[in-house]
Formats: structure tokens, C-alpha cells, sequence
């Protein structure tokens, strides 16, 4: 069953969200934490024998001292790298439901056992898809300018590539994957810098900020998968496979840059 468009209509209504603003909950957690334990000076000595004296009692914190910030407020960088985390992906991942909602009906016409495989992928593509609309629209960030532009450009390169056949079909998805996986990758990479410096300076790193991680993991390894499954159904063996994969890989990385800036 070929997938539904209907899926597209939330993330149109995202375009109205004109207004940039910064990645606010991302800063919410890095407000200063209130919650403050004694240090090991303040607390008392181990147990001793009445025959002693008692230790002095504990020094009460002056009312002025703040605690140090727990967690350390994003630079205005960092903002702006998130930002376009979330522009990028969202994009990326409209259109990749795009491109196989495109090649579905032309791949199935010609080789109808591909449907669960095609089905799976495009599953999985509409939950990432869902994912960056909610972290775009939870975020406020402003998604890329260009979306009619990449929703033309990946439909007419799924339905032209499933024309070509299984292979080309193939191709394509085992060249955008190849650019996809190394896109998370860098941002992964990025993301786990900012948090070893934080930790290196004696911050925490919110909750919220490994969930954004470990859902950049999932998504990078299904798209992985995916580059996996179309390795195996023949992807290598479209002609001529290099002039495909490298128009195609090319294109990404253009459309990547493009939409983290625009
Ligand atoms: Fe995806
Ligand atoms: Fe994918």
C-alpha cells in the first residue's frame, strides 16, 4: 500500500512559525540548579568517644553565597549549531518520506514481494519526520525557507530513480543514507564535544540534552539500516552506479548545507 501524504500536512503548518527564537528548552535546563549539598569540610568528623570534646558545630552558609551553576548556559554558538540541528533534520528527514512515498508505486509495480521492505523504510522515515516536527515546533526553531523547493526536488528523484528500476531505486537510498549517516555522525560527534567539556568543567549536562543524543544515535543506525537493506537488494548493481550515487550524494550534501543556514 503505497504511504500516505497526509503525513506532510503538520510539518506545512510548521512554515508558519515565522518568528526565530532561540532553542528555549535547551536553555531552560541549563538554568542554575537551586538543589545544594555540604561539601566534605562541612561535614563532621567520624564518631568519637564522649571523653572528647565535641566537634564545632557546622558554619552555616552565608544567605549572600549563590551555589555555583549546575548547569552551564548555552553560548550563543551552541544556540545557533542546535538550531540548525533541527532545520536540517526535519528537512532531511520530509525528505526522505518524500522520496519513497514517490518510488513506492513504480518499485511495487515491477517487484511487489519489495512492500513489507518498503514499508518498513517509509515507517521508519514518517517517525523521524514526527520526531523533528515536535523537537522543531517543542523548540521553536524555525524550519528551513526552502521546504517546497526540497519537496519537489525529492519526490522527482524518487519517482525518477523507481522508473530506472530496483537497482537505481536502490542506488538512490544507499546514497542519501551514506550522506544521512555521516551527517548524524558529525552532529553526534559535536553534541558528545559539548558534553565532555561540561564535564571536564565540573557541569552537569541535562537530562534533555542526552535524550537529543541518544535519539540522534537511533535515528543515525536505522538510517543505516536502511543503507544496509539496499546494499542487499541490489543497489550496487544500478548503471552506472558511481554517475548515480555520486549526482545523488552530491546533491545531499548541497541541500544539507543549504538548509542548516537557510
Ligand atoms: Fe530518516
Ligand atoms: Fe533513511
Amino acid at each position: 500500500m503505497a504511504p500516505s501524504r497526509a503525513l506532510i500536512r503538520p510539518t506545512a503548518n510548521l512554515i508558519r512559525h515565522t518568528k526565530p527564537s532561540p532553542t528555549t528548552l535547551l536553555l531552560r535546563h541549563h538554568r542554575q540548579a537551586s538543589t545544594t549539598f555540604p561539601s566534605d569540610s562541612e561535614l563532621p568528623p567520624p564518631s568519637q568517644s564522649s571523653s572528647q570534646p565535641l566537634p564545632p558545630p557546622p558554619q552555616q552558609p552565608s544567605v549572600n553565597a549563590l551555589p555555583p551553576p549546575k548547569l552551564k548556559p548555552l553560548t550563543e554558538a551552541q544556540r545557533s549549531f542546535l538550531s540548525s540541528c533541527l532545520r536540517v533534520n526535519q528537512a532531511g528527514e520530509l525528505a526522505a518520506t518524500l522520496i519513497y512515498t514517490a518510488q513506492t508505486p513504480p518499485v511495487l509495480a515491477r517487484e511487489p514481494h519489495l512492500a513489507p521492505l518498503m514499508r518498513h523504510m517509509y515507517d521508519q522515515e514518517a517517525a523521524h519526520l514526527r520526531t523533528f516536527n515536535a523537537l522543531i515546533a517543542k523548540h521553536r526553531v524555525r524550519p528551513t525557507a526552502l521546504y517546497p523547493l526540497w519537496s519537489v526536488l525529492a519526490t522527482g528523484l524518487g519517482w525518477t530513480t523507481a522508473v530506472m528500476g530496483r537497482e537505481a531505486a536502490m542506488a538512490c537510498t544507499e546514497a542519501v543514507e551514506t550522506e544521512i549517516g555521516d551527517h548524524y555522525n558529525g552532529q553526534i560527534r559535536r553534541l558528545l564535544e559539548m558534553v565532555s567539556q561540561w564535564e571536564e568543567e565540573g557541569y552537569e549536562v541535562g537530562e534533555e540534552f542526552r535524550e537529543l543524543i541518544g535519539t540522534l544515535r537511533r535515528i543515525r543506525d536505522e538510517e543505516l539500516e536502511h543503507l544496509d537493506h539496499a546494499v542487499e537488494h541490489d543497489a550496487q548493481k544500478a548503471e552506472p552506479h558511481w554517475l548515480l550515487t555520486g549526482v545523488i550524494r552530491a546533491g545531499c550534501r548541497g541541500a544539507i548545507w543549504v538548509s542548516e543556514r537557510v
